[in-house]
């Protein structure tokens, strides 16, 4: 038996649905605590290629039971398309491999519209959120008036709230902003309709991933974002609205921090980001975009490119220590082979120190200069490799310098992105 958690060690998109897919094959119940439909994680079994948003990426099985907890917020709209998405591919979901916390957030129209006029508002100091409502549903959640999964099964209660919402929201949308007001009836008609869809799935999640763990099974909790988009130890105003960390695991699921035995650190083998936001080590520059178009970096929710640049070990470092982590994935080895040198980011000079740490103030952030160590490149030969002995001797000092660094070992190496081209170097389970 084993609770384990996997989640992204940079900014997102470190391949969290690759590796959740991969480990799943161990494990029986797949857990999402966090975030909600900005997540965007893609799995690639054979020849097909499935783009999850919402629902956990142990779906793929169809045996697996699949847990969307009460720290994520859920979008029903978005929730049915992607189930809809999912069957027209020829994948199950049904409440014997899906269930949703009855306390998770429910993101409202409102929301939506406001993530993207609050967006507007801010003008250049925009945060380039994905505009899916993920910010004020979570404001809502901490301010006491949001709708859980619970009430909107409970009609009266649903439309007692929704009613209370779209009073104050209206306020807002008209006085502030000088937008058209929403419609009470319109959406509390569109809500009903999903509150029926939605019921058979729902349950006391804290009590299901409870009893499984007590009954010897393996749990994997998969983390949306990254370490740097958690909202206290992200580029805070520049992050996503939730713990990303594996602090939110015990918060988001309902589960206590003695039960959780692993924590996999998902890290690219380059640093990526989308969204406004500090990034001490981009490459504006034709390596830069050299990358992005070899690694496909393009976001999978709002088709936005990623900025790109070298691999970070400050960052790593603290995604270590913040999140304990026990071990990393190094994802897209493959994308560095051809270039013949390759600089990672040992520390940064700020004065007359350098500090191994990502400091708090983005004041003293933008004073860093990242100090840089070079390494000799690796050929495409890495993307055939299916063992560690078949790696390149560059790319294992490479991996060798990520566990120097950070004190916590490489057990998996990815070289693409379908299921086969994974590297196990010691097993996580
Ligand atoms: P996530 O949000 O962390 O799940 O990551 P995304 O799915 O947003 O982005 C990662 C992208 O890299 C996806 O297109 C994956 O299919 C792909 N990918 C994952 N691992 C590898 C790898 O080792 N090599 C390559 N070339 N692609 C990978
Ligand atoms: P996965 O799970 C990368 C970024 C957005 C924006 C900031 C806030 O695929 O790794 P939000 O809509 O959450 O309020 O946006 O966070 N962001 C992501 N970046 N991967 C993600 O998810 C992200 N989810 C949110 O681009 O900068
Ligand atoms: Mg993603």
């Amino acid at each position: 038996m084993s609770a384990f958690v996997v989640l992204g060690a940079q900014w997102g998109d470190e391949g969290k649905g690759k590796m959740t897919d991969y480990l799943a094959e161990k494990a029986e119940v797949i857990v999402r605590f966090q975030g909600g439909n900005n997540a965007g994680h893609t799995v690639e079994v054979e020849d097909k290629q499935y783009k999850l948003h919402l629902i956990p990426s142990g779906i793929l099985y169809g045996n697996k039971l699949n847990v969307i907890g009460n720290g994520v917020v859920i979008d029903p709209k978005a929730l049915f398309e992607e189930i809809d998405y999912l069957e027209g591919l020829g994948v199950k979901v049904t409440p014997e491999n899906l269930i949703i916390s009855d306390r998770a957030h429910i993101i409202m129209p409102y929301h939506k519209i406001l993530d993207k006029l609050k967006e507007k508002s801010r003008g250049k100091n925009d945060i380039g959120t994905t505009g899916k409502g993920i910010g004020p549903a979570y404001t809502d959640k901490v301010e006491r008036c949001g709708i859980r999964v619970c009430d909107l099964l409970h009609t009266e209660v649903f439309k007692e709230k929704l009613y209370e919402n779209i009073k104050t929201k209206n306020d807002i949308i008209v006085k502030v902003y000088e937008e058209e007001a929403l419609d009470f009836n319109s959406i509390c008609d569109e809500y009903l309709i999903y509150a029926e869809r939605i019921r058979p799935f729902v349950k006391d999640i804290s009590v299901r991933v409870y009893d499984e763990i007590k009954s010897g099974k393996n749990i994997l909790f998969e983390g949306a974002q990254g370490t740097l988009l958690d909202i206290d130890y992200g580029t805070y105003p520049y992050v996503t609205s939730s713990n990303t960390i594996a602090g939110g695991v015990p918060s988001g699921a309902g589960i206590g921090p003695s039960m959780i035995d692993k924590v996999v650190g998902i890290a690219k083998a380059y640093t990526t980001r989308v969204g406004k936001g500090p990034f001490p080590t981009e490459l504006n520059d034709k390596i830069g975009e050299w990358i992005r178009e070899k690694g496909h970096e393009y976001g999978v929710t709002t088709g936005r490119s990623r900025r790109c640049g070298w691999l970070d070990l400050v960052i790593l470092k603290s995604s270590a220590r913040i999140s304990g982590l026990t071990s990393f994935v190094v994802t897209k080895i493959d994308t560095l082979a051809g270039l013949s040198k390759i600089k990672v980011c040992t520390g940064y000079k700020l004065g007359d120190k350098v500090i191994d740490y990502f400091p708090a103030s983005l004041e003293d952030l933008a004073k860093c200069e990242p100090v840089y160590e070079e390494f000799d490149g690796w050929d495409e030969s890495v993307g055939d490799a299916r063992n560690y002995e078949e790696l390149p001797e560059n790319a294992k000092k490479y991996l060798k310098k990520i566990e120097d660094f950070t004190g916590v070992k490489v057990s998996i190496v990815s070289v693409g992105p379908r299921r086969d081209q994974t590297i196990v170097i010691e097993e996580i389970l």
